[in-house]
């Protein structure tokens, strides 16, 4: 192997330029790609910066460093000296950032081989995602991905930039901590000088960081790594990272446009995207009533439509049960496609069921006739009012969902996305902001049969709900709010209690005891006690941020380092088990050699 001594490298492959037309250049890189001419061989040199192309022509090398050109295989790494030129006209690539350009080598050195890797290192790679992240090091090098890494980089770059000139401070918070009060399950550390306790990795810093408003740091960010151990998704991880932000001495309206302000600055500057100011602003209820979504994708219209007084007092039991219950009937128009074959009438029946509704009915307006399951409950004029009410066209289709409230706006609001996306009505170059705001303060959870703290239980009520907090916690909006872009949520937070006595009753209203929050939160409640500033703050998901910005479907593609759906990480096969000795360090046994031995008995 030969090294780089006297060589130094004068230029990136991908930012060799025509100004460097009969200058010599020094690159270095890897062998992407390589044509054998028979006395000429081309090599597409890359680097991060991107490829340029090599050529190694005998006749101008000589025998023995050309021979040595003959070796060159995919990834070897190398080091090239020579002469930028033209290429001939009829040889420029019009997909390279470098395609007018060659550079004929003049000294060659092997500085490194490589053993042909399981995937080509190009771009739009077709192979399973496994075999990409378990050789994430070959996945990494693809243009593509170093492309978002490098945006990435760009956009805390520019976080970073931003909040400093806004008088914000980034602190550090503990990884290793108590639990956190976000709601899922927590990652736990056992402790060796401490047998039988246990850390919890941060789901958020959020407690940290109300704390640091106590102690008067007034503004504060993080760009800061949370740990939530919950079932993964395309936009989940157990692993990722928020930019964590809290203030003193503000209202809402300083949050949202301190945040709005941060990331229009962010789409200017690191892909010079100009997004409108101000963002629309939707309550939590319009959006469940329109979109059916507390984070509505706002790039198509297709808004779900009330139409329960028009169908109220029929013999049609599947609506009068449903109404007579409290619940509501409601659809959404397909423009155009009253001409649905029954085979997808059938799936999306399916469909909906997934989130939960018991069925889906239709009206196909059709040229000549109305179709629909329950044609014959109702008169023609009840069809007509409906199209009227809703604006249904002949040659438009509704789909119909009868529930209670919460589960048609579930059901019809995925069936919207989904329509969206089979009707090719979602423009992937929009970009559609919204904050979502005046969320519910609590919700219920049936199978725990108790009321839980929407976002937090740190968070603010509206003054004029606080007296419904025992009483009706259903009604008690909170001052709380999300940023929601293209019908992902990319943040969310809220104005903060401050005062211990409110404090306590929204413990009690989410049904802890006051032991029971003095165990859990203990800490906080009394450092509340020493003069806590009113504050409030907000969180953004940077991976989903980066997921959008650079057109991808999945966080994966923006995480140099991700973990599969099953939380494992298939380059180091982490999690892997690990010696007893150190489990006995730990004071722990694992239980699952006793579970597998009562399985078999
Ligand atoms: P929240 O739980 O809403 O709020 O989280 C804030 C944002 O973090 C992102 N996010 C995730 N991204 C990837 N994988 C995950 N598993 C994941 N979970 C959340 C989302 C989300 O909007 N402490 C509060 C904020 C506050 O009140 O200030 C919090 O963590 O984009
Ligand atoms: P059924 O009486 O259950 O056979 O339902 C009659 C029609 O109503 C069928 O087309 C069902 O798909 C439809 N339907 C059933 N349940 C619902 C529901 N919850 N919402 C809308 N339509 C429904």
């Amino acid at each position: 192997m030969e090294t780089l001594e006297g060589m130094k490298r004068t230029h990136h492959c991908g930012a060799v330029c025509e100004n460097d037309v009969k200058k010599e250049v020094v690159l270095c890189g890897w062998v992407s790609r390589r044509r054998d001419h028979g006395g000429l061989i081309f090599v597409d040199l890359r680097d991060r910066s991107g490829l340029v192309q090599v050529v190694f022509a005998e006749d101008k090398l000589g025998a023995d460093s050309f021979h040595k050109a003959e070796t060159l295989r995919s990834e070897y790494v190398i080091a090239v000296r020579g002469l930028v030129s033209f290429r001939s006209e009829e040889t420029i690539n019009p997909h390279m950032e470098t395609g007018k350009l060659e550079v004929y080598c003049e000294e060659l050195r092997i500085l490194n081989t490589a053993q042909t890797p399981p995937f080509y290192i190009q771009d739009n790679l077709d192979v399973d995602e496994t075999l990409r992240l378990k050789y994430r090091y070959l996945d990494l090098r693809r243009p593509e991905m170093q492309k978002n890494l490098i945006l990435r980089h760009r956009v805390t770059k520019i976080m970073r930039d931003y909040f400093d000139r806004n008088g914000f401070l980034e602190i550090e918070t503990p990884m290793l901590t108590k639990s956190t009060p976000e709601g899922a399950r927590d990652f736990l550390v056992p402790s060796r000088l401490n047998p039988g306790k246990f850390y919890a990795l941060p789901q958020s810093p959020q407690i940290f960081k109300q704390i640091l408003m106590l102690a008067g740091y007034e503004k504060y960010f993080q760009i800061v790594r949370c740990f939530r151990d919950e079932d993964l998704r395309a936009d989940r991880q157990p692993e990722f990272t928020q930019i964590d932000v809290e203030m003193s001495f503000i209202d809402q309206e300083y949050i949202l446009n301190t945040m709005e302000k941060m990331v229009v600055e962010l789409f200017d500057k690191a892909i010079g995207k100009k997004i409108p100011e101000p963002f629309l602003r939707m309550t939590w209820q319009d959006a469940m009533d329109r979109f059916g979504s507390d984070k509505p994708d706002l790039r198509f219209g297709m808004e779900l439509m009330d139409i329960s007084e028009h169908v109220r007092g029929s013999e049609f039991k599947v609506f009068e049960t449903v109404l007579q219950k409290g619940g509501q009937v409601k659809a959404i128009k397909v423009d155009g496609y009253a001409d649905i074959p029954r085979r997808e009438l059938d799936g999306l029946v399916e469909y909906v069921k997934n989130y939960g509704a018991k069925g889906l009915a239709w009206i196909q307006y059709t040229e000549n006739e109305v179709k629909s399951p329950f044609k014959k409950f109702y008169s023609d004029e009840t069809f007509q009012k409906i199209a009227e009410a809703t604006g249904a066209q002949k040659g438009d289709l509704l789909l119909v969902v009868a529930d209670k409230p919460l589960v048609v706006a579930q059901a019809l609001g995925e069936l919207r996305l989904e329509m969206g996306r089979r009707r090719n009505l979602i423009d992937p170059d929009k970009l559609c902001f919204l904050w979502v705001v005046d969320f519910p303060m609590f919700e219920y959870d049936e199978q725990d049969d108790r009321w839980k703290a929407m976002h937090h239980p740190f968070t603010m009520p509206c003054a004029e709900d606080i007296q419904y907090l025992k009483s009706d916690p259903g009604r008690v909006k909170a001052i709380a709010y999300d940023m929601v872009l293209n019908g992902v949520e990319l943040g969310g937070g809220s104005l903060r209690i401050h005062d211990s006595e409110l404090q306590e009753k929204v413990f009690e209203a989410v049904g802890l005891t006051p032991e029971q929050a003095h165990a859990k939160f203990g800490f906080m409640l009394n450092a509340f006690k020493y003069g806590t500033p009113p504050h409030g703050g907000i969180a953004f998901g940077l991976d989903r941020l980066i997921m959008l910005m650079a057109k991808r479907n999945s966080i994966r593609d923006v995480i140099a380092f991700p973990k599969t759906q099953s939380a494992s990480c298939l380059m180091t096969q982490a999690p892997s088990e690990v010696d007893n000795k150190q489990l006995r360090e730990l004071s722990i046994k694992s239980t699952i050699k006793h579970e597998k031995k009562e399985t078999a008995e």
